[in-house]
């Protein structure tokens, strides 16, 4: 199989910015000069910047919601953002089933059947998805790393029909090397990307095998990014804490 041509280069700010570092940081990305075109850029932001983000990103920035409702269109779903919304704001990206969602934050996190229910959603409004899978420490030790994104990948498969994986990217983060700076090799990497490939291969088809981007993330930085983005089936990058960086713009432009 040939390496997909277009990278996806997503950033993720998760929790963090002030309204003022937010603004710093996209005058930044605006006069970064012209991107690589082999990289599609796709940036993730807390709810309350998307509006800001939207009007004033360059036209080749897309903005990224970080989470998607668990149901679908309006009503009475307090404190909810649904895919309905986002899309009638002009929002068409989400990130679903980041770790750290799954996790929770001190209450209990969301399941892979939410997960698969929230990428549905998306797709069904006609948003695009960098759906989050991934292995904590534990599981990579006991040798139970595919094993445990298999199940994640399993629960997307349920939620979605043929057509939907058009619309996915599958974001793979291996949970020990988010925000740790401990970046998986890019031996590791590939490893495990060419195992999802094959499972999707194996599981959904072998065209969406072939066709869907497979992003590496947990500790991306400048420096690492190269390397990295050499493997085969490494076709992007969704990146943390280097997105808040002004390096973030040479981590784009490592696919040139
Ligand atoms: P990191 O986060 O780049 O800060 O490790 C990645 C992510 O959580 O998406």
């Amino acid at each position: 199989m040939s390496k997909i041509a277009r990278a996806l280069i997503g950033g993720n700010w998760k929790c963090n910015g002030t309204k003022a570092q937010i603004a710093s940081m996209m005058d930044v990305l605006n006069a970064a000069g012209p991107f690589s075109a082999n990289s599609e850029v796709v940036i993730a932001g807390p709810s309350i910047h998307l509006h800001n983000m939207l009007k004033n990103f360059r036209p080749d920035i897309a903005t990224c919601a970080e989470d998607v409702g668990f149901k679908k269109g309006y009503g009475a779903m307090t404190g909810e953002i649904s895919a309905e919304m986002l899309v009638d704001y002009g929002i068409n990206w989400t990130l679903t089933g980041h770790s750290e969602r799954r996790v929770g934050f001190g209450y209990p996190g969301e399941t892979s059947h939410v997960v698969g229910v929230k990428t549905k959603n998306a797709i069904d409004a006609g948003m695009s998805v960098m759906a989050c899978i991934g292995e904590h420490l534990n599981d990579r030790q006991t040798g139970n790393t595919m094993s445990v994104c298999a199940q994640q990948l399993e629960a997307l498969k349920r939620a979605l029909v043929a057509k939907d994986w058009k619309k996915v990217v599958i974001a793979y983060e291996p949970v020990w090397a988010i925000g740790t700076g401990v970046v998986a090799t890019p031996e590791q990497a590939q490893e495990t990307h060419r195992q999802i490939r094959d499972w999707l291969a194996n599981n959904v088809s072998h065209d969406v095998a072939k066709e869907t981007r497979i992003l590496y993330g947990g500790s991306v930085t400048a420096s690492n990014c190269k390397a990295l983005y050499a493997m085969p089936d490494i076709n992007g990058f969704l990146v943390g804490g280097a997105a808040l960086k002004p390096e973030f713009v040479d981590i784009i432009n490592c696919t040139k």
